[in-house]
C-alpha cells in the first residue's frame, strides 16, 4: 500500500518523538534554561506511541525514526524500540541521538532491532562542542560512535548544523571523516528556531558548504535509496561515506519531502515549518484505531506543498526543535 499526498508525494516515513527532554542544551535548539518539560501525563505512553506506529505502518509508512529531545533519556526506551522493530511491515527503524548515552546503550539498541543511528555532532573540537551544546562532552559522543560500530551498526550518519563563525571552519574536517572513518555526514543549514539576537550572522547556505568542499575535492553525486530524506548526497571519489546537504532553509526540498511527524505529546504535523498540527490524543485516550488512521490520512492529504521560510525573512514560529524532533 502506498500513501500519497495531494501533490503526488509518496509518504513512507514517520518521525516519532518520544520525549521533549534532553541532556544537552544546544544553543540553536533550546534556550539556556531548557524547556519546561510537559507534565508526565501530557507525554504519550509507550502503548500510545506504539498504537500510532502500528496504525501508520498499516497505512503504508515503511520507515520510522525515533527522535526527541534526546530519545535515550526516556526510561524504557530499549524495550519500546524492540516492540516497534517487531511491527510487521515496518522495513526500517532508525534513531536520532546526540550520542551522549550511546557508549553504554549501543549494544542493547542494536539487539532491540534498531537498524540505523543518526548522531548529532556539530564540532570535533572539544571547546567548540561544549560551547554549542552548552557543556556537552565531546569525548563521550566520540566513544558512542565507536561503540555503535563495535555493536554491529553501520557507521552512524552524522548530522552537523553549520553556523558561520561558530563551526564553519570545520567543514573540511567533517568532509574528511567520510574518507578516513567511512562516516556519512549530513550538513544541515542552521534554522533560526530559537529567537536569538543577530541570528542571521550564523546562516550559511548548503551551496556555500558544498563549494568549500569542492574547492579541495572533486565530488560525485550519489543515488538516493527509497527512504532517503531530502538531502542531496555526494561522495569524494574513493570515500566510503557520503556527504549530504540538507538545505532546509535556502533549498526547495519540499517537493521531495516524504515524511510526517508526531510529537511526544501526540501532535501530528505534515510540515515542520507549518503552524498546523492535529492533536491525536482524543483518538488514543481511549484508543480508536479507525479514527486514528483516518486522521493520519488527513494529515498526509493536507500536507502543505512547500514552506515559505528563508534566512532573510524568517518569522519565528511557536515551537522548539526539541519538541518536534527535527
Ligand atoms: N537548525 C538546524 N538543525 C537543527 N536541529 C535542531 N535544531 C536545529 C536548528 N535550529 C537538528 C539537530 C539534530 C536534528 C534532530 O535536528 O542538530 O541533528
Ligand atoms: Fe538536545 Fe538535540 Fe536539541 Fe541539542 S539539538 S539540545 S542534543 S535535542
Amino acid at each position: 500500500m502506498q500513501l500519497t499526498d495531494s501533490v503526488g508525494r509518496n509518504i513512507n516515513y514517520l518521525r516519532l518523538s518520544v520525549t521533549d527532554r534532553c541532556n544537552m542544551r544546544c544553543f540553536y535548539c533550546m534556550p539556556k534554561e531548557g524547556v519546561a518539560s510537559k507534565g508526565h501525563e501530557a507525554i504519550l505512553s509507550y502503548e500510545e506511541l506504539q498504537l500510532i506506529a502500528e496504525t501508520a505502518v498499516g497505512m503504508g509508512i515503511e520507515k520510522i525514526r525515533i527522535t526527541g529531545g534526546e530519545p535515550l533519556v526516556r526510561a524504557g526506551i530499549v524495550d519500546f524500540l524492540a516492540r516497534l522493530s517487531a511491527i510487521p511491515g515496518l522495513r526500517h527503524l532508525a534513531l536520532t541521538t546526540n550520542g551522549l548515552l550511546l557508549a553504554d546503550m549501543a549494544t542493547e539498541l542494536y539487539q532491540a532491532g534498531v537498524q540505523r543511528l543518526n548522531v548529532s555532532l556539530d564540532s570535533l573540537n572539544p571547546e567548540t562542542f561544549s560551547k554549542i551544546t552548552r557543556g556537552g562532552d565531546l569525548t563521550r559522543v566520540l566513544d558512542g560512535l565507536d561503540a555503535a560500530e563495535k555493536a554491529g551498526f553501520p557507521p552512524p550518519k552524522i548530522n552537523c548544523v553549520i553556523m558561520r563563525g561558530v563551526n564553519d571552519a570545520e567543514i573540511m574536517s567533517f568532509a574528511e571523516m567520510t574518507r578516513l572513518r567511512g562516516s556519512s555526514i549530513r550538513f544541515i543549514e542552521y534554522m533560526p528556531v530559537v529567537k536569538d539576537e543577530g541570528w542571521q550572522r550564523y546562516c550559511i547556505s548548503g551551496e556555500e558548504i558544498l563549494q568549500r568542499i569542492a574547492a579541495s575535492y572533486p565530488l560525485e553525486q550519489v543515488d538516493k535509496g527509497p527512504f532517503a530524506g531530502p538531502s542531496r548526497d555526494y561522495r569524494i571519489p574513493g570515500a566510503v561515506g557520503s556527504i549530504g546537504i540538507i538545505t532546509a532553509v535556502s533549498g526547495h526540498f519540499c517537493s521531495e519531502c516524504n515524511r510526517i511527524r508526531v510529537t511526544s505529546t501526540g501532535q501530528a504535523k505534515g510540515c515542520l515549518f507549518s503552524d498546523e498540527k492535529t492533536d491525536l490524543v482524543p483518538f488514543l485516550r481511549p484508543s480508536d484505531r479507525d479514527k486514528l488512521a483516518e486522521v493520519l490520512r488527513g494529515i498526509v492529504s493536507g500536507k502543505p506543498e512547500r514552506h515559505g521560510i528563508s534566512c532573510n525573512s524568517y518569522e519565528h514560529k511557536n515551537f522548539l526543535m526539541a519538541q518536534i524532533g527535527g
